[in-house]
Formats: C-alpha cells, sequence, structure tokens
C-alpha cells in the first residue's frame, strides 16, 4: 500500500464531537471508529513522529494480535473487565481489517501473528483508517491543560501548544510509561486523577528481572545462554525460554512471569519468588536417582539436558559439586526438587526503559466495559494501556488496544 504523509498537521476547526488525547494503537483505533460514524473526531499527540511504539513493536513486525485471545491472557484488578470488549471486537475482526488492507502476515508459537513485513504497514493502516473517518490531527501539539465548561453545556477543553479544542467527549490513549525516550507520559493518570478516578500504581511490566549480587555473581558469566523452563509466580506457569543476561534473567518466560510477579504489590502477603523448572517434562527425582551409583559429577549428568555451562555454575551456586555417587538418596531427591522448583527472589527489574507494558493505570472499576466511560463523569473515556489492563506476551496487549478502541470509537 502507498506510504501515508506523516498526519503532522494543524487542525482547521476548534470544535469537535470527539478528542482522542494519544495517537497511539487505541487512540487511532478509537478515533477512526468514531470518525466512520460520523463523529468529528480531533486526534492530539505530542510525539514528532507517529506511533513509534507499533513501528518498534514485535522486533518491527509487530505482534499485532493471537489466534487464542480470553480474559485470562490479562491482568486486571477487575478481572471480568475485559470480556465485553474483547467478545465484540475480536482478533478475527483484526485480522479481517489486516486482510483488507492487503497485508501479509504470519503465524508463530502460540497463535502470535507478525506481519510478513514490516510493523509500518500497521502504522499505515490505520492512518488511512483514520482518513476515511476524516480525523484531523493535532501533532506534534503539548497538552497544556484539560478541563470541563460548567455541566449544562457538558463540554471538555483541551489546552494546547497550537490552540486551545473542544469537544463534547474526550478519550484519553496516552498509553503507559514504557520506553520514555519515544513519548510515553503520566498524562493520562494525571487527567483521571483530576476527575477523582482512581489510578492502579502504574509499574514496569513483560520486563527483566534484575537478581541479587550472590546469584548474579556465579550467573552474569552466562549472559546470552538461554534455556526452556517453566516460569510461574502465583499465576499461569510459561513454558518459554528463558535468557541469561548481564543483569539477571530475561527471555519471554521471564518477561510473561515478570507481570505476576510485580503484580504481588497490589498484594497485602509476602512476595512469592519466581519458581523456574529447568527440566520442564522429566522426572527429575527418577532421572536423578537412576544415576545414584555413578562416579560422574553432578553437573556432568545435568550437562546432558542443560547447556554445560550453566550446569556447571547452577552446581556451583548450590554447592553441589561432587560425584554422583557421594550424594545421599535424600541430597539427590532435594536436588530434584531444586531443578523442579528453582526459587528465585529477584532484586528488582530492569524498570521502564526495558518493559514492554505497564502493570496498573486508570482503576477500571470506575469504568463502563461496554464503553470504557467513566461512570461519574459522563463523556469521558479511557482507551487501551492506560487502563488497569495488562496482556500477557503474544500480541493481547495490541488486541486491548484495537478491542478498547473500538468499543470507545462506538460510544463516543
Ligand atoms: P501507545 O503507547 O501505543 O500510544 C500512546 C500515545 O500517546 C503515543 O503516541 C504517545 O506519544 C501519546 N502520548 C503520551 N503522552 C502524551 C501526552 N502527554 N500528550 C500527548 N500525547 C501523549 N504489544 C503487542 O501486543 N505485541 C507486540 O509485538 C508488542 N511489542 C512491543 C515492543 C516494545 C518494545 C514495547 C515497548 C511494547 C510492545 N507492545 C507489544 C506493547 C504495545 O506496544 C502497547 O501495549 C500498545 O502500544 C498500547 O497502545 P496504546 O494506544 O494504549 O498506547
Amino acid at each position: 500500500m502507498a506510504h501515508l504523509k506523516a498526519p503532522i498537521a494543524r487542525p482547521v476547526k476548534q470544535s469537535y464531537d470527539v478528542i482522542v488525547i494519544g495517537a497511539g494503537a487505541a487512540g487511532m483505533m478509537c478515533a477512526a471508529t468514531a470518525g466512520q460514524r460520523g463523529r468529528k473526531v480531533l486526534l492530539v499527540d505530542h510525539a514528532e513522529k507517529l506511533a513509534e511504539k507499533i513501528r518498534i513493536s514485535g522486533g518491527g513486525r509487530c505482534n499485532f494480535t493471537n489466534r487464542r485471545v480470553a480474559a485470562d491472557n490479562y491482568i486486571c484488578r477487575n478481572p471480568h473487565f475485559v470480556r465485553s470488549a474483547l467478545s465484540r471486537y475480536t482478533a478475527a475482526d483484526f485480522i479481517e481489517l489486516v486482510q483488507r488492507h492487503g497485508i501479509d502476515f504470519h503465524e508463530r508459537d502460540w497463535g502470535q501473528l507478525f506481519c510478513d513485513d514490516s510493523a509500518q504497514q500497521i502504522i499505515d493502516m490505520l492512518q488511512a483508517e483514520c482518513s476515511d473517518g476524516g480525523v484531523d490531527w493535532a501533532m506534534p501539539a503539548k497538552v497544556l491543560d484539560v478541563s470541563r465548561t460548567d455541566a449544562d453545556s457538558e463540554r471538555f477543553i483541551v489546552d494546547t501548544s497550537i490552540g486551545r479544542f473542544s469537544a463534547h467527549s474526550l478519550v484519553i490513549a496516552t498509553g503507559g510509561l514504557s520506553i520514555p525516550k519515544i513519548g510515553a507520559s503520566p498524562l493520562g493518570y494525571r487527567i483521571a486523577e483530576q476527575f477523582g478516578l482512581a489510578v492502579v500504581a502504574p509499574r514496569p511490566a513483560l520486563v527483566p528481572l534484575t537478581l541479587p549480587p550472590e546469584t548474579l555473581s556465579r550467573l552474569a558469566p552466562l549472559a546470552g545462554i538461554s534455556l526452556e523452563v517453566e516460569a510461574h509466580c502465583r499465576g499461569p506457569v510459561f513454558r518459554e525460554a528463558a535468557l541469561v543476561t548481564h543483569r539477571g534473567l530475561s527471555g519471554p518466560s521471564i518477561l510473561q512471569v515478570s507481570s505476576y510477579w510485580q503484580a504481588q504489590a497490589y498484594e497485602d502477603a509476602d512476595w512469592a519468588p519466581v519458581t523456574l523448572d529447568l527440566l520442564p517434562g522429566v522426572d527429575a527425582e527418577a532421572w536423578l536417582l537412576a544415576h545414584a551409583a555413578e562416579r560422574t559429577l553432578l553437573a556432568n549428568l545435568l550437562s546432558e539436558r542443560l547447556p554445560r555451562r550453566f550446569a556447571h555454575a547452577w552446581c556451583e551456586l548450590h554447592g553441589w559439586t561432587r560425584p554422583m555417587n557421594e550424594f545421599r538418596h535424600a541430597d539427590l531427591r532435594s536436588i530434584a526438587a531444586t531443578l523442579s522448583g528453582w526459587a528465585l527472589t529477584p532484586s528488582g527489574t530492569q524498570g521502564y526503559a526495558k518493559a514492554e507494558v505497564t502493570l496498573g493505570g486508570v482503576d477500571t472499576h470506575a469504568l463502563s466495559s461496554r464503553t470504557m466511560e467513566a461512570r461519574a463523569v459522563p463523556g469521558l473515556y479511557f482507551v487501551g494501556e492506560v487502563m488497569d489492563v495488562t496482556g500477557h506476551l503474544g500480541g493481547y496487549n495490541f488486541q486491548w488496544a484495537w478491542s478498547s478502541g473500538v468499543a470507545c470509537g462506538q460510544a463516543a
């Protein structure tokens, strides 16, 4: 498809039906939907470049949705909230849109769908959909203030660096805090608080974990080694790769479980560690006991199923550096239990600079799950990642942007 011109433009009107702040995934989807219903829509964004987060997503190929999307792919303090929007605008609906725009795509593990060519195609598609809806753009434009006229006229006023605009409906689509260098900001949370809505404290999620010095000193020299594990922390079990880094652990299984590790911040209970099964699908106890009489080092035996350098470092970390026949059976049972459930207490995360998403956000208890409108503030809506809805890795965060954007665009 022809590459469209950047939307950087000054709007001609001052009065709109709908103003959307944030021209990312959810904001463009919402603006296009509302515009195509005949609403006069203005999209406002402070970035110089359109939708940078989409452009860098999925390693530049945008994992735009997933074949299997369900409510339990999301973390939200209001667990049923996502159901309505996800069921009314599904992955199949978005796939149909992508096909209509002639974008080729492919499926990877776990139903993840990626563009064959480039994430830019998704940006171009959303921009074209906005054009079809006659959407106006104010970009780049800094938002200076948001206010509401008196209750009788019920209009929102948005003061920006390029002028004052007003609308009956205001949609906040400013995303989360991850990757601040490409335009992430807390404006959406501030606007929610300004209108009396609660915000669940944001935290980096889908993020590499850091390890305490005593563990890191053994593992950091192995940076780059990857192994398949089952990772778990008070939530689902994720069987995917874990990657040793200079600061701790990363890789898909660790990113997935990091969101659940972080989510414990909202509970009163003590923090559970992250647990890794290093030999998924293997009966570790039976395997070790079957080799109990051998003179081979434990680390050498483990090297049959784990990367060799990792097996040796792991045994040194635990002080298990003897041959198999020098361990008592009780020791081997305890080693097997550690192999199947290695409990690690991270020292923290690598923060928003490396996080794919933000956990927490505008508390959905105050929003309509059908329209995304704040119940106590008619005309004020929130869509996408700015809300307390965090998807698993695998295209689920974009699907939430599309589904919540459409739900709102049909109502605003
Ligand atoms: P998004 O962040 O897309 O848009 C927010 C917009 O608001 C931006 O354009 C920003 O400039 C604007 N804005 C912010 N503050 C503003 C202010 N003060 N004034 C005006 N405008 C403001 N998800 C997935 O499903 N599949 C994937 O492959 C990936 N890959 C991926 C890679 C990387 C590196 C990251 C960081 C993230 C992903 N994600 C992902 C997550 C996904 O990108 C994210 O969940 C969606 O982009 C969220 O869409 P939103 O529209 O809510 O926010």
